[in-house]
């Protein structure tokens, strides 16, 4: 079975280092055949809140989704509010679908705690958040110059992640297709 598994990333900050590891992370899903595309708050930062235009974007990227990445940094100990904009934009497109959720930080933790918010703000948007997280700590030291990942640790741990949110993109692409949901 094919699917479509966008990587929403969280900011649009100047900068940013966790564009590095959405990228190495969309590289190991497409060695696996999965097609993929990041999704940048830059395109739609603008207008998100106002403009439905730019909204539908988002909206239509998950229509076609069969699950979702989030790549996102800890801003304060939350996520970035662009990214809240971005959730908030479409709901029945996102229900009952999966949702990996991966923290960036430059301290220790690795964005845990925005990881731990965002499943809580997933799960009202009807995407079920998997276990499996990977954080990426002291991220501003983390990166090759050609983007490559100096702790070779990581691959690991995406993979790990990738096999889970594969499993349940699989079982809750069927029941989609096949159950009624509970009204
Ligand atoms: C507005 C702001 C708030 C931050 N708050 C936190 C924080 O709460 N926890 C943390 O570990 N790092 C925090 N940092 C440091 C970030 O981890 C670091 O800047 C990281 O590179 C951010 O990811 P980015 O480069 O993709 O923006 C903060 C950085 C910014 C710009």
């Amino acid at each position: 079975m094919s699917y479509f598994i966008p990587i929403l990333l969280g900011t649009s900050r100047e900068g940013r280092f966790s564009e590095k590891a959405a990228t190495y992370i969309e590289k190991l899903l497409r060695a696996r055949g999965v097609e993929t595309q990041l999704v940048d708050p830059r395109a739609m930062e603008s207008e998100i809140s106002h403009e439905k235009i730019e909204a539908d974007d988002w909206c239509g990227t998950m229509e076609k989704a069969d699950a979702l990445i989030i790549v996102t940094p800890e801003y304060n100990h939350g996520y970035p509010g662009v990214l809240k904009d971005i959730l908030d934009s479409a709901e029945e497109e996102c229900f009952r679908k999966p949702v990996a959720i991966c923290g960036c930080s430059s301290g220790g933790l690795g964005g845990a705690r925005v990881v731990e918010q965002l499943r809580q703000v997933m799960i009202e948007l009807r995407m079920p958040p998997i276990r499996e997280a990977v954080y990426f700590s002291d991220h501003k030291n983390l990166w090759n110059e050609d983007g490559s990942i100096k702790d070779p640790g990581y691959e690991n741990r995406v993979n790990k992640m990738l096999d889970e949110l594969l499993w349940y993109t699989q079982i809750l692409k069927q029941g989609r297709e096949t159950l009624p949901f509970p009204a």
